[in-house]
C-alpha cells in the first residue's frame, strides 16, 4: 500500500498499522480505560460524567480500538442528517503512529458516509494541537473555517467530503 489515501480507500492496511486492531462500539466497561487515554491524550480532560452524559445523547456513538484484548484508543461521534461530527478522539501513547487513529476514522469514512445522504465528517481541532492537524490532513482531511476570537484558543474546522469539494470559509 503505497499512500495513506489509498489505504483509507481501499480499507486495507497500511505500512506501519498496528496488526490485530479490532474496532467496535464502546461499553460501559470500556469507561475507566478510555478516561484514562483521555486523560493522558488532553489538557482538559474529561471526568466520568463528561464521558457519560455525551455518550447518552441519541445522536452520539463511542468506539474503541482494541488491540489483545486492551483498549488503546477511542472515537466518540455525533450523527446529523447530513454529516457526522467527531467530538472527540484519542489513541493512547503507547500506541501513538501506529495506525491505530487511522483505523478508527478510517472505518467510519467507510462505513457510516452516503453520497446522498451523510457525505461529509467534521473535526475541530485547537490551534496548538499540530499532531492532530497532521492526522486529518493524511487522512483527506482539509481545514474550512476557524472558530474563536482570536486569543489563542481557536479552533480549525475540518472537514472530509466524499465530493472533495471544499471552500475556505474564514472565522465561523
Ligand atoms: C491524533 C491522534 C488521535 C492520532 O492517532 P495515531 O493512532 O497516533 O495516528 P496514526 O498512527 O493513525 O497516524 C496517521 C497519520 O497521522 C499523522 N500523525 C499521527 N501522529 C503524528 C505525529 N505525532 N506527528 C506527526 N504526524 C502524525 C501521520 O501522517 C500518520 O501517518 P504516518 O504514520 O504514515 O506518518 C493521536 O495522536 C492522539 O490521541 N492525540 C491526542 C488527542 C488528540 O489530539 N485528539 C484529536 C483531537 S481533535
Amino acid at each position: 500500500m503505497d499512500t495513506m489515501q489509498e489505504a483509507v480507500e481501499n480499507e486495507e492496511d497500511y505500512r506501519g498499522q498496528l496488526a490485530d486492531v479490532e474496532i467496535r462500539w464502546m461499553i460501559r466497561a470500556d469507561t475507566d480505560a478510555v478516561l484514562e487515554i483521555d486523560e493522558m491524550s488532553f489538557v482538559e480532560c474529561w471526568s466520568e460524567a463528561d464521558l457519560v452524559t455525551t455518550c447518552r445523547r441519541n445522536n452520539t456513538i463511542g468506539m474503541v480500538a482494541e488491540h489483545e484484548d486492551r483498549v488503546v484508543g477511542f472515537i466518540i461521534y455525533e450523527l446529523h442528517r447530513g454529516k457526522l461530527n467527531i467530538v472527540r478522539t484519542a489513541v493512547h501513547p503507547d500506541f501513538s503512529s501506529m495506525g491505530v487513529g487511522l483505523a478508527m476514522v478510517q472505518r467510519l469514512i467507510n462505513n457510516k458516509l452516503h453520497p446522498k445522504r451523510r457525505d461529509k465528517i467534521e473535526a475541530f481541532v485547537h490551534e496548538t494541537n499540530v499532531t492532530a492537524q497532521v492526522f486529518f490532513r493524511a487522512l483527506g482531511f482539509a481545514s474550512e473555517a476557524i472558530r474563536g476570537d482570536g486569543n489563542g484558543d481557536d479552533e480549525y474546522l475540518f472537514c472530509y467530503r466524499l465530493d472533495g469539494f471544499h471552500e475556505w470559509q474564514g472565522r465561523i
